[in-house]
């Protein structure tokens, strides 16, 4: 019996509200705008007479008259506020002035709880924009904002493609975040970049933005290679561009009529070995690049020693692979 009242006394000090015995459990908090609430008070006890309260604001009253309850709803609560027969209080179509402290207060017998609400409006139509879709990589700044009708308390996060964008010397995010700035965009910055907003009620994802980025020619590389007299020759030359790079062929620094990216030469004869240019431009970045190749053609070896001098060298190398593999062991 002592060891009780002590563990109480000492419930009582860690915690006064424990003094009052009852609580009041919102069926949600936060809440959302429209929505219903019910304000359901624990343990269940009967409550004779009383009142639910909004900070100081009355919203009804109740009474037990012989075995009728009496309910008063105050005017600016009529048609939105009703109690149960445990007292639990309804509201309906909740605003964001809907906040607050609210209160159960009973007369008999004497009981008070209470418990802070809040309101929230979902999130809604979140869209994003942007001035400017065509960029030049390392030279033009790329703007996108985000924009939110409606909505309380919103947080923004922006992601590209499903990665969440984060703030660095070339990316700024600002306004509280509604603005996506890209300095120097990058080939690589092209999107789709979408804008999240959420709330601790509600989330909603923007239509993407895209980004069309210029740039190049470059890492060029052309494809030749060790060719015998009388074969075709499909030389092919590759560039990193957008748009693509028109491309201009050249044999020894004469330029040739062949256009794009690849070259095609019929039964190859000895003096067309030699050099080839091919010359990239870029008609939006306005930047050219080139890259040389040489092409080499030998006399075809009639009948199959080639092959069988190839096959030879190809055992001499796997036998020396054998034997470096067992000096290993
Ligand atoms: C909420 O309160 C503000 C001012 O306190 C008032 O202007 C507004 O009309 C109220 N909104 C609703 C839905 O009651
Ligand atoms: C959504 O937001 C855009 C831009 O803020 C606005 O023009 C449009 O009217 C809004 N639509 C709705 C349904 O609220
Ligand atoms: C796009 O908006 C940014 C910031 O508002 C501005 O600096 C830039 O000049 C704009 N670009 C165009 C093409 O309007
Ligand atoms: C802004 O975005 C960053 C990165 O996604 C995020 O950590 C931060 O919480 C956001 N801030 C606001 C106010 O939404
Ligand atoms: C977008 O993602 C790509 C990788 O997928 C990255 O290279 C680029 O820097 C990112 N851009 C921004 C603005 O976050
Ligand atoms: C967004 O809302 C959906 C339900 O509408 C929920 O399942 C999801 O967890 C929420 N996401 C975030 C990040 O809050
Ligand atoms: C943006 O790009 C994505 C995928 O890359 C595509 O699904 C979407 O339709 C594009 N949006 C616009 C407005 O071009
Ligand atoms: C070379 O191309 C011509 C024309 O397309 C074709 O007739 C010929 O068979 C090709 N020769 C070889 C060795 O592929
Ligand atoms: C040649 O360049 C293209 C484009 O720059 C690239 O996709 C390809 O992998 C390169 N090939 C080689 C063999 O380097
Ligand atoms: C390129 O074409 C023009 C006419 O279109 C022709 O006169 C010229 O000889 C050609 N040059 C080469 C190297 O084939
Ligand atoms: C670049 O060339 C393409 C076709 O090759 C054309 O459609 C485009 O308008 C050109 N752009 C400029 C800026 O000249
Ligand atoms: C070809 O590219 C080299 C650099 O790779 C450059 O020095 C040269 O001027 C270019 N040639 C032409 C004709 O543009």
């Amino acid at each position: 019996m002592e060891r009780l009242m002590f563990a109480i006394g000492a419930l009582l000090l860690l915690n006064p509200e424990a003094c009052s015995t009852m609580e009041v459990k919102p069926s949600a908090n936060p809440a959302v705008v429209g929505q219903s609430i019910t304000l359901s008070l624990s343990p269940p006890t009967s409550l004779n007479s009383g009142s639910w309260a909004v900070g100081d604001v009355f919203i009804l009253t109740w009474s037990k008259l012989g075995d009728k309850d009496q309910v008063a709803v105050y005017p600016n609560y009529m048609g939105r506020a009703s109690i149960d027969g445990s007292r639990a209080l309804t509201l309906s179509s909740l605003s964001m002035n809907d906040s607050g402290v609210y209160t159960m207060r009973s007369t008999d017998p004497g009981v008070t709880a209470s418990v802070k609400l809040t309101v929230l409006e979902p999130v809604s139509n979140v869209t994003t924009s942007s001035n400017d879709s065509a960029l030049i990589e390392h030279m033009d700044t790329a703007v996108a904002l985000c924009s939110v009708s409606s909505g309380s308390f919103i947080s923004l996060v922006w992601f590209n493609s499903s990665s969440e964008v984060t703030a660095n010397d070339r990316v700024q995010l600002t306004e509280g975040n509604s603005t996506l700035t890209i300095v120097k965009v990058s080939r690589h910055d092209q999107g789709p970049f979408t804008c999240c907003a959420f709330n601790p009620v509600s989330n909603a994802t923007s239509n993407p933005v895209n980004f069309t980025i210029y740039y190049g020619p470059d890492n060029m590389n052309m494809t030749l290679g060790s060719h015998t007299t009388g074969s075709n020759v499909t030389a092919v030359c590759a560039s990193e561009s957008n748009p693509p790079a028109q491309m201009q062929w050249a044999f020894k620094e004469q330029l040739l009529n062949t256009t794009g990216s690849v070259l095609e030469l019929y039964h190859v004869t000895k003096d067309q070995s030699g050099s080839y240019s091919c010359f990239a431009f870029n008609n939006e970045t306005n930047l050219s690049r080139n890259v040389t190749g040489y092409l080499d053609i030998k006399d075809a070896i009639s009948g199959s020693e080639q092959p069988t001098a190839d096959l030879w060298l190809l055992c001499v190398l796997c036998l020396a692979g054998v034997a470096f593999t067992f000096s290993y062991i």
